[in-house]
C-alpha cells in the first residue's frame, strides 16, 4: 500500500489511445489518436497499474459504433478499453500489494487507475501474463462454454471451426479433441495458417477459406457431415455449416467477423429449412454469461497445457504507439493466435 515510483516527468508521461471518429465500414489509423494520459490521484479501494501486456479483439470493432449493443459503445474523445494485465505501483485496496500484476478491463493505455473491484491478481510464475488474456482467460473460456454448453458436445461428434487460426478457433479445434470429438476441421485464410491447424494444433483436416467455396471445401473435408459448427465468421460459412449438418446437429454462433465492418446487413444462410430436416439448433452466446464456469475450465485447462493436449499461439505487436496496427491486423487476419501488444 505505499507509492514506490515518482511522479512521472512530460518525457515519459503515459500514453493513452483514443477513440477520436467513429469508424464508418472498416476502421483506419485516423480514427484514433495517441495522447498523453491524465493519471489522477487514487481514491481509497484504487489501484495504479503500469500495465504490461494489453489485448486486442474483433468485439472492439462493435464497441466503435454508437449502436446499442451487450457493451457500451467506446466514447469519441476517450481511451478505449479492454483486457490487460499490468504491475500495481500503488495500492490503496486491501488485498493488492506493489509488484502484483493484475487482470483488469482498462487496456489501450500505459498506465491505467483501476478500481481494485475490477481487477484480479493473476499468477506471473504458473503462466506468462499474456495467457491471463488468451487461453486462460476470456478467449479459453469462449472456446470451452461454446463447445460444452451451447454446442453440447458429444463424444464422437465431428466439430467444424471457422477462423480456426486464430485465438477462440485455435483453442476450440484443441478443447473439441480433447473432450471426445472424432474429427475436428478447420477453416482459416492462408496456406501457412491451414498446415499451422493440422501440423501444431492436431487438427483432423483444414482448408484455406479463399481458395474456392467454403460449401464445396467443406463437403470434401466432411464427407459424412458435421455434427456441431463453432462460428467465428458468419455469412458464407454459416450457409456451409448449415448444408453440411447432420441429424441432431448444433451450431453455436460465438462471432461473425466477415460481417463487422459492413455498412449493410447481409442477406442470412439461403439454407435454413434444413433446419427442420436436421431438427437442428442453432443459439449465439456471449462468453459474459458463462463465467460461472471459469473455475471448472481454468482447472481442466491447467491440466491440458501441462500435457501438451492444449498449446497456445500467440502474435505480438510492441509499443502502445502500434496497438492500433495490431487491432486492424486482427480485422485482417494478421493474427495466428491470440493478438497482445507488449507494452
Ligand atoms: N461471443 C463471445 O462472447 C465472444 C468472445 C470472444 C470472441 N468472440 C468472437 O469470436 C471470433 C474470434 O475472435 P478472436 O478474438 O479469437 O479473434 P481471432 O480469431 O484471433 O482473429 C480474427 C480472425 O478472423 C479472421 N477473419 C477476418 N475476416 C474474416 C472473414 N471475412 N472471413 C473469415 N475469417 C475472417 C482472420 O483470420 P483469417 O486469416 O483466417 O481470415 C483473423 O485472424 C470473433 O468473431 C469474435 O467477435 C465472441
Amino acid at each position: 500500500m505505499t507509492d514506490t515510483t515518482s511522479t512521472p516527468t512530460p518525457s515519459d508521461a503515459p500514453r493513452e489511445v483514443r477513440l477520436v471518429a467513429r469508424p464508418v465500414g472498416w476502421p483506419t489509423p485516423a480514427d484514433f489518436e495517441l495522447a498523453t494520459s491524465e493519471v489522477p490521484e487514487l481514491a481509497d479501494g484504487q489501484l495504479r497499474v503500469r500495465n504490461v501486456v494489453m489485448s486486442v479483439d474483433p468485439y472492439m470493432r462493435g464497441r466503435m459504433s454508437a449502436a446499442k449493443s451487450y457493451a457500451a459503445p467506446f466514447a469519441v474523445g476517450e481511451a478505449m478499453g479492454g483486457g490487460a494485465v499490468g504491475v500495481v505501483e500503488e495500492s490503496r485496496a486491501d488485498g493488492f500489494a506493489v509488484g502484483d500484476h493484475v487482470l483488469h478491463a482498462l487496456g489501450w493505455r500505459e498506465v491505467a487507475v483501476v478500481d481494485a473491484s475490477s481487477a484480479r491478481v493473476v499468477d506471473v510464475e504458473r503462466a506468462p501474463a499474456s495467457a491471463y488474456l488468451g487461453i486462460l482467460g476470456m478467449t479459453g473460456l469462449t472456446a470451452y462454454a461454446g463447445l460444452t454448453r451451447i454446442a453440447s458436445l458429444k463424444e464422437g461428434d465431428v466439430v467444424f471451426v471457422s477462423g480456426a487460426a486464430g485465438a477462440v478457433g485455435g483453442a476450440v479445434g484443441q478443447l473439441a479433441k480433447a473432450l471426445g470429438a472424432s474429427r475436428v476441421i478447420g477453416s482459416a485464410g492462408s496456406a501457412e495458417k491451414v498446415r499451422h491447424l493440422v501440423e501444431d494444433l492436431g487438427f483432423d483436416a483444414a482448408f484455406n477459406y479463399k481458395d474456392g467455396p467454403v460449401a464445396k471445401q467443406l463437403r470434401e473435408a466432411a464427407p459424412d457431415g458435421i455434427d456441431v459448427y463453432f462460428d467465428n465468421v458468419g455469412g458464407e460459412h454459416l450457409e456451409a455449416a448449415v448444408g453440411s449438418l447432420n441429424l441432431g446437429g448444433r451450431i453455436a454462433v460465438c462471432g461473425m467477423i466477415s460481417v463487422y465492418n459492413d455498412t449493410e446487413p447481409s442477406p442470412g444462410p439461403r439454407n435454413l429449412a434444413r433446419l427442420i430436416q436436421t431438427r437442428g439448433l442453432i443459439q449465439g452466446f456471449l462468453v459474459g454469461d458463462h463465467y460461472d464456469l471459469a473455475g471448472e475450465y481454468a482447472e481442466r485447462a491447467a491440466g491440458w497445457l501441462a500435457d501438451g493436449t492444449l498449446t497456445s499461439r500467440e502474435t505480438f505487436a510492441d509499443g502502445i504507439e502500434h496497438a492500433v496496427d495490431a487491432f486492424l491486423g486482427v480485422l485482417k487476419g494478421e493474427n495466428t493466435g491470440k493478438m497482445v501488444v507488449r507494452l
